[in-house]
């Protein structure tokens, strides 16, 4: 694993959308693998910025996210659809039909898990996948358990990742109890990985998951298995490791 702790956080920002821009420069129709929370809202920004000065272009690339919460619909506000519309689709060229991500609204959740798969089979595989991480851990909504699910599922959310994201919903009550989720295998299989963390309350996560075994009780910990991941750090999150 490559590990960088940068100055600050808009250092790490920048940084993550210059690895970003660079594939599309290289491979303009690569498949990202893109993520929600907090944490890429500034990467996204900065992108959306090197959009408009004509530095990048998304016109040719495919988009996939990570997950999305079962029972909302498309354009809820706390939807994943609504929220990368808003950070990042409606500011860049990337083709609408080029984005997938889940319809957690959808009937026959399990078609729609499949199709998931699938649309990175058409397209894939996922040339970049940007990661956060849960402070228990997981990555995308893979919460910590016995036993991790390889491909894209519908998963009970967490108590910790309810709580945590309560914040976005007013309320923990209006949180969805489910999301449908790529698997560990299924974000594993991405050619490389950046996950980015900042802040201190995210340095015992990320030490336990760049440091401690590799356990269905932390998912980032399965990241120590992957041959080309880049973990961004800021001074909080990473200054343990010195
Ligand atoms: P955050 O969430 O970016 O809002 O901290 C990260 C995650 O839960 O994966």
């Amino acid at each position: 694993m490559n590990i960088r702790i940068l100055n600050s956080r808009e250092d790490l920002n920048a940084t993550a959308a210059a690895v970003i821009a660079g594939l599309l420069l290289t491979k303009p129709q690569a498949m990202l693998g893109l993520a929600t929370g907090s944490t890429p809202i500034g990467i996204y920004r900065h992108l959306a910025d090197m959009y408009r000065k004509g530095q990048v272009s998304f016109a040719r690339a495919y988009a996939v996210n990570l997950d999305e919460y079962v029972g909302l619909s498309q354009n809820h506000p706390q939807s994943y659809r609504n929220f990368m519309n808003e950070h990042l689709f409606r500011h860049i060229d990337i083709p609408i039909p080029h984005t997938h991500i889940p319809d957690g609204n959808a009937n026959d959740l399990e078609a729609e898990c499949a199709a998931h798969e699938q649309a990175i089979l058409e397209h894939g595989p996922v040339d970049l996948q940007l990661l956060g991480i849960g402070h228990n851990g997981h990555i995308g909504f893979n919460e910590p358990g016995h036993s991790l699910t390889g491909y894209t599922h519908v998963v009970d959310l967490d108590e910790r990742t309810r709580t945590a994201n309560a914040r976005f919903f007013g309320h923990i009550d209006a949180v969805p109890k489910q999301a449908v989720t790529m698997g560990v295998g299924t974000i594993l299989k991405a050619k490389q990985i950046i996950l980015v963390a900042f802040g201190a309350d995210k340095a015992d996560i990320i030490k336990r998951a760049l440091t401690g075994p590799v356990t269905t009780a932390c998912p980032a910990s399965l990241l120590q298995c992957h041959p080309n991941v880049l973990i961004l750090l800021d001074q909080e999150a990473g200054g343990w490791f010195h």
